[in-house]
């Protein structure tokens, strides 16, 4: 999609951090954005911050009905959405057999039914207009690869990624001018754990600190603007740590020559 200008966006998880950044670099291009967030409080505040069109409805994109509702109020606001972010996300660390049952329930509906009720609320009705349209997924590098001590989190986001791959292939079967994104971003500049204990009370496994000390971090204005660029220019991946690119190949390479897991690291 070359020119935004004029046209309408949706961000989820969008109170802050990297949906915050999306919204505010799709607002100066132009757009109009509906930016959302299960935080209420925290979503309005933030959209008091934003310079231009954008319009906040708190919503739950673990909550099917909650998603469909955001597509109503979006067309009813600013008429037929063209880009679509589906960004909310949580983590809750811990190994498998430790996390309960109902956190696992808890994170799985909110990153990976999250990503499918977006699509479901809204892709549809983009398809039938037959216009170019995009659709961007936040994933993680823990997408990509695997990581000690976030067994639940690493399985949610390799569904994103399969899921958003899928979505492509299925949008370009159909003739669709819908292009697909998925951002895997590595360590970024945001509260993401904070928030993610803060909506959900944490179990004993969540005591993780200083997980990304000494980690090249990289700001959550950066990793929006790869986002913003791989709309424009229809890429698929957008990765935010191109370091990670020689894991990628050791894991990969891992899987066809070898019977060992790969682990990520932070370099
Ligand atoms: N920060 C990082 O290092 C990092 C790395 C890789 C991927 N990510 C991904 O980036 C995305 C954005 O995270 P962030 O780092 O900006 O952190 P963030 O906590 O600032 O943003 C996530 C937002 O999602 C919202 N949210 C949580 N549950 C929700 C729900 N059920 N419905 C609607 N909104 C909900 C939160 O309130 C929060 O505002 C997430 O999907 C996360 O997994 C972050």
């Amino acid at each position: 999609m070359e020119d935004l200008h004029g046209r309408v966006a949706v961000v989820t998880g969008a109170a802050g951090g990297i949906g915050l950044a999306l919204v505010e670099q799709l607002a100066a291009e132009g757009m109009r954005v509906v930016m959302s967030d299960v935080d209420g409080e925290r979503l309005a505040a933030a959209a008091a911050t934003v310079e231009g069109e954008v319009e906040p409805v708190a919503a739950d994109v673990a909550r099917p009905q909650d998603v469909e509702t955001l597509a109503t109020r979006a067309a009813e606001r600013f008429g037929a959405v063209d880009v679509l972010c589906n960004n909310a996300g949580v983590t809750r660390p811990g190994p498998a057999w430790e996390l309960a049952l109902e956190e696992w329930q808890w994170l799985l509906s909110v990153n990976v039914l999250g990503v499918v009720h977006g699509i479901r609320a809204f892709v549809p009705t983009m398809l039938a207009r037959g216009e170019p349209g995009h659709v961007v997924n936040t994933a993680s590098i823990g997408g990509l690869l695997p990581y000690a001590g976030i067994a639940a989190y690493t399985a949610s986001k390799y569904a994103v990624v399969g899921l958003s791959e899928g979505l492509r292939l299925d949008l370009q079967a159909a003739g669709s001018p819908i292009g697909v994104s998925v951002l895997c971003p590595g360590p970024t500049e945001t509260d993401f754990r904070a928030h993610s204990r803060a909506l959900h009370p944490a179990g004993p496994a969540d005591d993780v600190e200083g997980e990304y000390d000494g980690v090249a971090r990289i700001s959550a204005t950066a990793a929006a603007a790869l986002v913003v660029d791989a709309i424009r220019t229809d890429r698929f991946w957008v990765l935010t740590h191109p370091s990670y690119r020689p894991a990628i190949e050791r894991r990969t390479r891992g899987i066809v020559e070898t019977d060992e897991v790969v682990a990520g690291d932070f370099r």
